[in-house]
């Protein structure tokens, strides 16, 4: 049967500049990978934009994407750098001219060094410096812009750099990631006012991390219950003031009494006879079940901003488009305002502190000789995003 997709749904791929860009001056720069890599030189986007337009629009009516903020702006309130500017707005200029919708993320995890050293997002200087930013950003950037996100993930960014430690600046303390959520919604509601006050049409949303928490045993509800509280209502609250409400979705996590992730645990999931990428269980009908539950709670059109699965196996990777697009229609079907999807990713990356060889893309990238080649699900995510509809 063929599924087919509201009119004028947004079809689009996603990447950050942090993944796919040399790194310039930011914070995440010499991350060591648990892979055995350091984040530095990714896949050299800033030398094959023309290249990469071309998948880009060949891949969507849409594209979701950063800028290095280190690079365009180099000191606090500096004034961005002309250069760099041209060479984003060019890039950005081609994908217009080829009827590509804009959305646009302001801050995808990484920080330029003088922000990072001086003002981090645990601090309260941290916010009118950000604002500066945005206001640069909207000025500089926004006639190319159709929607944006402010924050990609604060809820994931605050954990893993504050909590968790994975992410620079590798804090464990869980008062200080809840300070960074909180200067990071302050400085949401700013950047809201900012866009609205120049491109009132222009639609403003936050990326919200989703996953679908399951709790398994007795003693593993506690746990899941404070996970679930933290990730799909404390943060995402502070983030409500919104055109759109975005939420990027990977998977399950079963709590048996711990969560259960396979980057933590290899083997595991295994064990468990559940099916996995490399790394979470795959569970793409959570995604109805949070496509619903947002709906109903914020009552606002939803958009899809990350929905990917992290394989070598390109067959699985097809499989897992195909599966999580179908209950995305389910949701639909039962009258979830959903705008549209973006894969994650256009391209094989820089997977953080995990490194290169965790593959999300639809194009296969060499790391050697850095050529691009698309995969059998760039050519099956085409033809979804050209006949607006996906074959069940
Ligand atoms: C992030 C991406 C990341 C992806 C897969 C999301 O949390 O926004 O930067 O690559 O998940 O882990």
């Amino acid at each position: 049967m063929k599924l087919m997709f509201p009119e004028g749904f947004l079809w689009g791929t996603s990447t950050s500049a942090g993944q796919i860009e040399t790194a310039f001056d930011h914070d995440f720069k010499g991350l060591k990978t648990r892979d055995g890599h350091v984040l530095n030189r990714t896949i050299d986007h800033e030398k094959h934009r023309d290249e990469d337009a071309k998948i880009i629009f060949s891949l969507g009516n849409a594209y979701r994407c950063s800028i290095d903020w280190s690079k365009i702006q180099r000191e606090p309130f500096g004034e961005f750098r002309k250069d760099v500017l041209k060479e984003y707005r060019t890039f950005l200029e081609k994908l217009k001219r080829k009827n590509v919708k804009i959305l646009f993320v302001m801050h995808h995890f990484t920080n330029p060094n003088w922000f990072a050293k001086e003002t981090p997002w645990a601090s309260k200087e941290s916010t009118p410096l950000f604002e500066d930013y945005a206001k640069k950003i909207v000025d500089n950037f926004g006639d190319l812009v159709d929607y944006w996100n402010t924050f990609n993930e604060p809820g994931i960014y605050a954990s893993m750099g504050y909590f968790l430690g994975f992410y620079p600046p590798h804090k464990k303390k869980f008062f200080t990631a809840l300070k960074v959520a909180d200067n990071m919604s302050k400085a949401h509601k700013e950047t809201y006012k900012i866009i609205k006050e120049e491109y009132p049409e222009s639609l403003v949303g936050i990326s919200n991390s989703t996953m679908f928490f399951n709790p398994e045993t007795i003693l593993s509800y506690p746990l899941e219950k404070f996970f679930d509280y933290l990730f799909m209502t404390y943060v995402p609250d502070k983030f409500k003031q919104v055109d759109y409400t975005g939420l990027s979705y990977y998977g399950k996590v079963s709590f048996r009494p711990w969560p259960v992730v396979e980057t933590e645990e290899p083997g595991e999931l295994d064990r468990l006879g559940r099916k996995h990428d490399k790394m979470w269980e795959y569970y793409p009908e959570g995604l109805k079940k949070i496509l619903l539950r947002l709906s109903r709670k914020y009552k606002k059109p939803l958009i899809i901003t990350e929905n990917g699965c992290c394989t070598n196996n390109d067959k699985m990777r097809i499989k897992s488009i195909k599966d999580h697009l179908r209950y995305a229609h389910e949701a639909l079907d039962e009258g979830v305002d959903l705008k549209g999807y973006f894969h994650w990713s256009t391209f094989d990356n820089f997977e953080w502190h995990l490194g290169p060889t965790y593959r999300f893309g639809l194009v296969h990238v060499d790391f050697k000789t850095m050529e691009r080649k698309l995969k059998k699900s760039a050519y099956f995510y085409r033809k979804i995003y050209q006949t607006n509809s996906v074959l069940d």
